[in-house]
């Protein structure tokens, strides 16, 4: 059978991905949970791997025919427990919440278990214990928070987890700027008792981790969760690795897992997606992978200091990883306005709480700025200080709108009230100034 291209098949389909691959290649990305598969990565997910279903695990199948399926998996499996130093892996969430989700009905029981986790405005993850996720709602979450030079509070984990004796205590965060002490962090879970289980997510660092650039957690927790598609540069999917630690406390802790991923929560893994993780796992072990990971935090602290440099306040300061936190609440702007006016701009960034944030979570009082995605790009420290200079002059625009006199923060969430500051920036000749100063910057440097 011949199929139609896509092209002949879905014009207006065709016609979105080749405005989004002129976006992807004009914009200068910021967003830290973003990347740029590789060609290699992109043509194992777009392949007839998608078309097989394989419900079960290597040599455990419910459907015949895969025989190529189990290679596949076992190769991703294997590549990971490598990369990682893991005892186990289980390369089928279908993402990262999926797996989180997994480790909690392994671990703890619903309504009646506790965990501990980062609080959501101090960087943590919505599946670290939030109210508005699952994990709040099914399980009882106490969360600790970070101190104002934006580490984590060990202090108040120990406390709390001394208190509170969770089943699971989560040393992961998604906008953080420092390395985790992950050893205070075992400490703690030992203080506790044999019962809690220390599960690092390291879905923002995993490429860094992979690296060897910034420390593992794998001497330290039981388990460790990752997406595949931040700074490790893969598909969108996810892994659950158990270590040998983890073993040796539980030698069922591999099966509980898997079991849990399937068939409890879980249909048929979506072998394209496992085929693309065991492409990007080997691309991960490359040199030009290494070089790519030290480059990332280069970048980031060159742009650190350059934001620094131009009157921005960065929450912890200069960042010890590949993202940073501009602290907005003396600017008298809202995250959502400068994300929005930065994207006008041709920067893209997203709105983010900072710890302690009196905002909500839409209209929070801070950006979050990584470099993984424009480091993929080649671009290097002297470009940090080009786009510090964008971010700036945006700012710069934004502290001549009449918007901001004119209402206060609280009032400002008022869709009509919004209306004005967008047509303030949609009639800034600055704004469109710099945005073909961007496009002309990133033309170097699109794929
Ligand atoms: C630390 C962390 N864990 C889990 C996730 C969830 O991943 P997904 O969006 O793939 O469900 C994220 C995503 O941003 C994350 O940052």
């Amino acid at each position: 059978m011949k199929y139609k291209s896509l092209k002949d098949t879905d014009d207006e389909i065709f016609r979105l991905l080749k405005e989004e691959e002129k976006r992807q290649n004009s914009d200068i990305p910021l967003i830290p949970s973003e990347n740029f598969a590789s060609d290699a990565v992109l043509k194992a997910i777009g392949s007839v791997f998608t078309n097989k279903y394989a419900e079960g695990y290597s040599g455990k199948r419910y459907y015949k025919g895969a025989v190529n399926i189990d290679k596949v998996e076992s190769l991703a499996i294997e590549r990971a427990k490598q990369v990682f130093g893991a005892y186990s892996a289980n390369v089928q969430p279908y993402s990262g919440s999926p797996a989180n989700a997994a480790v909690y009905f392994a671990l703890a029981k619903p309504f009646a278990d506790t965990i501990l986790g980062l609080e959501l405005s101090s960087g943590g993850h919505l599946t670290h214990g939030s109210k508005v996720s699952f994990s709040g709602k099914l399980f009882n979450s106490v969360m600790f928070t970070v101190k104002k030079n934006g580490e984590i509070d060990y202090d108040e984990v120990e406390s709390l987890a001394l208190k509170h004796k969770p089943k699971i205590i989560w040393a992961g965060t998604t906008a953080y700027t420092k390395l985790i002490d992950y050893e205070r962090f075992r400490k703690i879970a030992d203080k506790v008792g044999e019962d809690t289980y220390l599960v690092a997510d390291i879905s923002h660092i995993s490429g860094l981790v992979a690296s060897n650039v910034i420390p593992s957690p794998v001497n330290f927790v039981d388990i460790i969760t990752t997406t595949t598609h931040k700074d490790m540069r893969g598909p969108r999917g996810a892994m659950i690795m158990v270590t040998p630690r983890g073993i040796q406390k539980n030698p069922s802790l591999d099966k509980m897992i898997d079991d849990t991923v399937f068939p409890f929560l879980q249909g048929g893994p979506h072998i394209n997606t496992i085929a693309g993780i065991a492409v990007a796992l080997k691309e991960s072990e490359s040199l030009e992978f290494k070089e790519y990971s030290k480059q990332i935090l280069l970048n980031c602290k060159a742009l650190c200091t350059s934001l620094i440099n131009r009157g921005f306040e960065l929450v912890g300061g200069v960042s010890e990883t590949h993202l940073t936190l501009i602290n907005l609440t003396k600017d008298n702007i809202n995250g959502w306005e400068f994300a929005y006016a930065l994207e006008k701009a041709g920067i893209i960034v997203n709105a983010s709480t900072i710890p302690h944030d009196e905002n909500s979570p839409f209209f929070p009082s801070g950006i979050r700025i990584g470099t993984p995605a424009a480091t993929t790009l080649c671009l290097k420290e002297k470009d940090m200080d080009t786009i510090a200079e964008f971010i700036y002059q945006v700012k710069l625009e934004l502290d001549t709108f009449k918007f901001k006199e004119l209402s206060s923060q609280k009032l400002r969430k008022d869709p009509n009230i919004r209306k004005g500051f967008i047509n303030e920036l949609i009639n800034s000749k600055r704004i469109k100034e710099i945005k073909l100063e961007t496009e002309n910057f990133m033309k170097v440097y699109s794929k």
